[in-house]
């Protein structure tokens, strides 16, 4: 399987790309299967993704993985980004080959490590 022109688009063109210095969460995680990075900053506002940013040592597939990602969830709800699944970021790109779905799982990832990192540092139950 090739890549879509979806993933091609956004690998050339990602959106959302760099850092929030005053993050309210992050997430860092390294995929298990390649050692690629990702890392994801969220602000969050009234329990949702205000915005978002993301920066990756990966490979087009991550780029344009995190790329689609960040787009997916920008504006929803803390509880509905929490439920966004590599499969669903691989089926909004088009499709990935299956050897690159663990680039979409990266991106997954690294979202709900950042809401996780924003949950243990501001929800008052966790604390
Ligand atoms: Fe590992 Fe794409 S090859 S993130």
């Amino acid at each position: 399987m090739e890549y879509s022109e979806l993933v091609i688009e956004h690998f050339q063109n990602p959106r959302n790309v760099g850092v929030i210095e005053d993050a309210d969460g992050t997430g860092k995680m390294g995929s298990p299967v390649c050692g690629d990075l990702m890392e994801i900053y969220i602000k969050v506002d009234n329990n949702h993704i205000a915005d978002i940013k993301f920066r990756t040592f990966g490979c087009g597939a991550a780029i344009a993985s995190g790329s689609m990602a960040s787009e997916m969830i920008k504006g929803q709800t803390l509880a509905e980004a929490e439920a966004l699944t590599d499969e669903d970021v691989a089926k909004a790109l088009g499709g990935l080959p299956e050897k690159k779905m663990h680039c979409s799982n990266l991106a997954a990832s690294t979202l709900h490590n950042a809401i996780e990192d924003y949950r243990n540092t501001h929800d008052e139950d966790k604390r």
